[in-house]
């Protein structure tokens, strides 16, 4: 059994949670913080990383505090601190994982920097019998991925985006229809009043082999269709709202059975299919997910809305997994580990050439 504090703040959320992991693979979630000031953001219409890191600063105090009373125990009590240590804002990383070290350090805990994306890509364990291997679609702001999962620190990824992350389209779409931030939110609010085949939008990579996206030329068509449109009504936004996100849901399931028809053979009778990430959240993208799988044979896990977003109780979680796999840094590399900003969890395989694809932290 272990009990584990985790520490996030790779963006603009401060989170903090103590989860326990039983020997037998269960998980407790004891208490899950959050707390998030997008006010200072607001007039830069997107998040500005010198303003999320000094909100981190003021908020992580109270929030690592009340997750902890929360959750019964004092840190005497805690075997294990998780922090996310990459990959995301460097400034507001740097926040968390020094509180971290810290932490580890006044209380004498083993210390577990984590990549951030690891903790969205074991949280379906946290809530599901999610046995390895399994299929993770992983679409956030900043990612969007489909990765073989062998188990823990196995990673092997399938396809990724060339240019825009699904939650990075469905913002920048919501801030061109004038539909404020977060943008998947309110697109899928705005999508329930409207018409999703109104407007033709191009299928992505269509006939393109593999299982790679592409989200920047969804996002150009959407904005051609609004500009058509001398003085859009309210009906009009909720009609393009709709058909960007019935053809983003229809990519994203596209691409996602290709890998699904890879793996077929491999992965034998219990044939599991994980989404995680913020975007994982929205109905439609969920019901086109669906639809694949049961035509398949496949069984779909999406975790709870509130551990699909950021969220401290995936990295207590991650922390308290890399432990139990016998795979946690030893202490002097642990307080000495250096804040990311980017930090693949899997590389591509070998020989496998990527088409022009990111370069920065998201990659
Ligand atoms: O995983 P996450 O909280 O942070 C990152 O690691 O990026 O994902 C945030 C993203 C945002 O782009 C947000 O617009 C999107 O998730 N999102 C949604 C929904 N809820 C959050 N996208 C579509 N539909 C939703 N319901
Ligand atoms: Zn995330």
């Amino acid at each position: 059994m272990s009990l584990a504090l985790g520490i996030e703040t790779s963006c603009d959320d401060t989170a903090a949670s103590v989860i326990r992991r039983r020997d037998d693979g269960s998980c407790e979630i004891l208490s899950n913080v959050i707390a998030t000031d997008l006010s200072g953001h607001r007039p830069y219409g997107g998040i500005v990383p010198e303003i999320a890191a000094r909100s981190h600063v003021e908020l992580i105090d109270r929030v690592i505090g009340e997750a902890v009373d929360q959750s019964g125990h004092t840190y005497s009590d805690l075997h294990v601190v998780a922090a996310t240590a990459g990959p995301g804002l460097i400034g507001a990383v740097m926040v968390g994982l020094t509180t971290a070290k810290a932490i580890a350090l006044a209380h004498s805990i083993a210390l577990v920097p984590v990549n951030h994306l690891e903790g969205h890509a074991l949280s379906a364990r946290m809530t599901e019998t999610a046995p390895f291997p399994f299929l993770l679609l992983l679409i956030s702001g900043g990612h969007t991925q489909l990765l073989r999962v062998d188990g823990v620190g196995r990673y092997r990824r399938l396809g990724t985006t060339i240019d825009d992350a699904a939650g990075e389209a469905f913002d920048k779409t919501a801030k061109l229809l004038g539909l404020g931030q977060p943008g998947g939110p309110m697109i899928e609010r705005a999508a329930t009043a409207g018409r999703k085949d109104r407007f033709r939008l191009p299928e992505p990579l269509r006939r393109r082999e593999g299982c790679d996206f592409s989200l920047a030329g969804l996002k150009t068509a959407v904005r051609l269709a609004a500009e058509a449109l001398p003085a859009p009504s309210r009906q009009d936004i909720a009609d393009i709202a709709a058909s960007f996100q019935a053809a983003l849901a229809r990519h994203l399931a596209a691409r996602t059975a290709r890998a699904m028809d890879l793996l077929e053979a491999d992965f034998g009778e219990d044939r599991l299919l994980v989404v995680a990430g913020g975007v994982a959240a929205n109905g439609a993208i969920k019901s086109a997910l669906a639809a694949e799988t049961t035509a398949r044979g496949w069984r779909l896990i999406v975790p709870p809305p509130k551990y699909c977003t950021d969220n401290g109780a995936m990295i207590a979680w991650a922390g308290a997994e890399r432990l139990a796999a016998g795979l946690a840094p030893s202490p002097g590399d642990a307080l000495s580990f250096a804040p990311r900003a980017r930090w693949p969890l899997a590389v591509p395989p070998a020989g496998r050439a990527l088409g022009g694809g990111r370069k920065g932290p998201k990659a």
